[in-house]
Order: C-alpha cells, then sequence, then structure tokens
C-alpha cells in the first residue's frame, strides 16, 4: 500500500482543454463502508475495485490495529479477514485520519458487544456530529457513555431489533446501525434512512455476507438479524464524485471527454445541471461522453441528500460557474461549513461571496494562476479545476487532501492533456 505524506503541492498550467477518456475508479466511500462490514465475519471479505487512496490507507491501518489481516491480491483485489479481531477500541491517531473509521463501531458492537472510539476525523465542513449514530445503538439495547473523549459502547448480552429514527438521514450514520443491526436479535427498522447510493451498495454487500436487509434505496429499511455472516466477494461500485468531477473538468475547460465506469445512473442531479450550464452529453451504459461548444451558461443549484445534487459536487460546480454568464445561487443543505473553497477561488479572482451556507457567483471571470490551498478533498478538486482555466500558473499546496478520495490523479489529468506537476 502506498504511504503519502502531509503538504504536497500540485503546479499546475492553465489553459488546458481536456480531451480523451478516463477510466472512473472505486468508489471512496463504498469502499470504506464495505471494508468496516469485514468486521462482521470471521471469514474473507475480498473487495474488487477498491481505490488506491490515502482514507482507504488509514483506514487499513486502523482495522489492522484491532487484529485484521488487510492487504492486496496479485488481481489488486482487498482482501480483509477479522477472524483475529480482538480489540475493540480504535486507537485515537488513527481514527481522527478520517470520517469512515467510526463505522467500526456498529459492527465490532454487534459482533463483540463492545466498542470505544474516540469521534471521527475527516474534512473540516461543518459540525459533523454522530448523535444518529449513538442513539441507534441505544435503541438496540447498547449503553454508550463517554470516557474522557472517547464513546464506549457496550452490548455484553447483544443487540436487539427495533424501530430507529434517524433524526437526520445520516450516511455514516444508516450503514453504522444497519451494520450493527445485521447481528442485532430480531428485526430492526431504519425510518428517515439515508438513500445514497453508497448505503445501498453497503446493503447488498452485507446480503451478499448473508445479511437481511430489506428496502434498499427507500427511506426505510427493514433488517432481520441472522446469527453469523459469511465472507464473500464483491466489487465496489465507481465512484459519482470523482466521475463528476471530470464531467465539470471537460464543460469547465470546453474539452470532450469519454468518461468510462460512470455510475451515470446515479448522476441525475449532476447531469441535468449540467445540461442546463450548457454541456452535451451522451449516455451508453456505464460509458459518459461529455462536451460543451457554446459558452456555459449561469445556474443555480442546492446541494442535498440523494438523490439531490451532491454535497461533494458543491465546490467543484461551483468553479466551474465562475466561467458561467450571469449569477448563479448556491444553496448548501447538508454540512454548515462547505465555504472553504470560496476564498481559495477568489485568490484567483473569481467573484464570489458567501453568506452562511449560500454563495452567488458572478462571471464569467478570467481566472489567474496564483498561490492556493487545497482545504478538504472537494474544495482541493475546486480549486484544481479552477487552475485548469486559469492564465499562468497555480501552485496548489495540501494537495494530500485530495490524495484521501482521488487515485491516480495526476496521472489521469496527464492522460487528458493537462501539464500538471507535484513536488
Ligand atoms: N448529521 C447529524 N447527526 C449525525 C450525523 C450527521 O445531524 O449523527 C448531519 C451532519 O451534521 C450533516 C449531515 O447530517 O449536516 C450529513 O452528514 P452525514 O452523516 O450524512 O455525512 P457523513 O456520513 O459524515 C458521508 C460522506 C461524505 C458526504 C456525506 C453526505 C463518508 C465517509 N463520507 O459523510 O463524503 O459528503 O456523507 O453525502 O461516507 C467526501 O467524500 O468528501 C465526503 C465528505
Amino acid at each position: 500500500m502506498s504511504t503519502r505524506v502531509r503538504g504536497g503541492k500540485y503546479v499546475v498550467h492553465g489553459g488546458a482543454v481536456l480531451r480523451g477518456r478516463v477510466v472512473i475508479s472505486g468508489a471512496k466511500n463504498h469502499a470504506l463502508a464495505a471494508m468496516c462490514a469485514a468486521l462482521l465475519t470471521n471469514e474473507d471479505v475480498i473487495l474488487e475495485n477498491v481505490p488506491d487512496i490515502s482514507d482507504v490507507d488509514s483506514l487499513s491501518a486502523l482495522l489492522v490495529s484491532l487484529g485484521a489481516e488487510v492487504g492486496r491480491l496479485p488481481n489488486g483485489a482487498l482482501r480483509l479477514n477479522c477472524r483475529n479481531v480482538s480489540m475493540f477500541e480504535a486507537p485515537t491517531e488513527l481514527i481522527s485520519e478520517n470520517r469512515a473509521s467510526f463505522q467500526v463501531m456498529g459492527p465490532l458492537l454487534a459482533r463483540h458487544g463492545y466498542a470505544a472510539s474516540a469521534p471521527p476525523g475527516g474534512d473540516v465542513i461543518g459540525q459533523r456530529p454522530i448523535d444518529v449514530h449513538l442513539s441507534g445503538f441505544e435503541e438496540m439495547g447498547a449503553s454508550v457513555t463517554r470516557d474522557g473523549e472517547r464513546f464506549v459502547a457496550r452490548a455484553p448480552h447483544g443487540l436487539h431489533g427495533t424501530r430507529v429514527f434517524m433524526d437526520y438521514p445520516s450516511v455514516s450514520g444508516t450503514q453504522n446501525v444497519m451494520m450493527a443491526a445485521t447481528l442485532a436479535k430480531g428485526r430492526t427498522t431504519i425510518v428517515n434512512a439515508a438513500t445514497e447510493p453508497e448505503v445501498q451498495e453497503l446493503a447488498l454487500l452485507m446480503n451478499a455476507m448473508g445479511a437481511r436487509i430489506h428496502g434498499l434505496g427507500s427511506q426505510m429499511l427493514e433488517i432481520d438479524g441472522v446469527d453469523a455472516l459469511h465472507g464473500t466477494t464483491s466489487r465496489i461500485m465507481p465512484d459519482r464524485i470523482e466521475t463528476g468531477t471530470f464531467a465539470i473538468a471537460a464543460v469547465m475547460t470546453g474539452g470532450d471527454l469519454v468518461i468510462e465506469d460512470a455510475p451515470a445512473g446515479v448522476l441525475d442531479a449532476l447531469l441535468n445541471k449540467l445540461r442546463g450550464a450548457g454541456a452535451s452529453i451522451t449516455e451508453d451504459g456505464d460509458r459518459l461522453r461529455v462536451w460543451r461548444e457554446g459558452p456555459i451558461r449561469s445556474i443555480s443549484f442546492q446541494a442535498l441528500p440523494y438523490p439531490g445534487l451532491a454535497t461533494d459536487l458543491h465546490a467543484p460546480m461551483a468553479a466551474l460557474l465562475t466561467q458561467a454568464t450571469g449569477v448563479s445561487i448556491i444553496h448548501e443543505r447538508v454540512f454548515d461549513n462547505r465555504m472553504l473553497y470560496v476564498s481559495e477561488l477568489r485568490k484567483m479572482g473569481a467573484e464570489i461571496v458567501s453568506t452562511g451556507s449560500s454563495a452567488i457567483v458572478s462571471g464569467p471571470t478570467p481566472l489567474h494562476g496564483t498561490r492556493v490551498r487545497a482545504l478538504d478533498v472537494r474544495a482541493g478538486a475546486a480549486v484544481l479545476l479552477a487552475a485548469l482555466v486559469a492564465q499562468g500558473t497555480t501552485i496548489i499546496d495540501d494537495v494530500y487532501h485530495l490524495d484521501r478520495g482521488y487515485e491516480r490523479l495526476t496521472e489521469k489529468l496527464h492522460g487528458l492533456g493537462v501539464e500538471v506537476e507535484r513536488n
């Protein structure tokens, strides 16, 4: 597994028109949850198409610290075996690396009756509470206490099925409670469940492991607990946010991209907005062709839970709209601090004002290269997109944030005609 260091910078030479073919990698947020699900069984879970990104590295390190075996097979698939897991306390320094790490709690609690962890890390894009995870565990019979910074969940006699209402349809909260419920006694009903594709894919994976989850894709999940789960081999879905990022790059640069292995069926909101902004898009199974000939038009959007436009595409879309004619209005409805990209795009000449969770973008504005930072993974994607159309050279610091979610990014960009170096 590769090791990536904090910091790192990209030097991007502006003016590229992206052309060619790019193949989308496995989805970060499906892969991370699927890796946690391996804790639910003694048998091998083989995950194909797991991206080589630093969030996968840090979650692998966490699982290994619990006693799991995690490694790549010769064919590139990730093999996980949790037969020897004997530590039920997630080390804080590893938990703080990413958000998904807290999802070891549900499986550990369900299988071993005990789990402890500090709150998770991840991007600083809002308060990111975990109350729905914890109240779900409590409703299923666990006691949850606070020991210093750690949450300690205990269910010495096992979890039992019940009706769990999610105060907010949290993605990782739904995944955590759903994983715990697979081994609970009786039926758990999750009301107001998140419907994101990564939640559905996790349910499909666990059903392949012997779980009995019904209502996939709906806001009401019913899970009939079973005594044990078994191993399986499963393929991670392609990353819808990476797909979106490349699609936006094609539109922004006036390029023409064929995007292979794209999950077009879960990108309605994005494709609809891009067409509104002037993109031409054809869909052929898992292949998208995205190009633009005319000017970019201003559009307004809200970032919403699925099937609305993904909050993870908010910042990349804002970068695009700096090049649109007219005024675009953006409302962020998922996280309360998604605006980190605004200051960086302004340094490049963008006309954006933000207030609270809304932004107003006026365009088109010529952007110029300067020194900016990738402040989180998606804010990093936004400045990278801006750098593609900027005049001159942009230096992007802290690109380790991009390593968290984008596999082989510079290599893919080179293949599409972008001049970018990492140093
Ligand atoms: N929320 C609560 N209570 C909770 C949990 C969440 O009120 O107990 C609220 C949050 O405050 C936030 C909203 O729910 O306003 C959404 O949070 P959610 O829990 O759904 O997000 P998450 O599970 O922490 C995952 C992805 C994010 C993605 C969001 C929304 C993973 C590891 N992360 O986060 O991905 O933005 O869902 O789709 O699955 C990224 O990939 O860059 C990324 C941040």
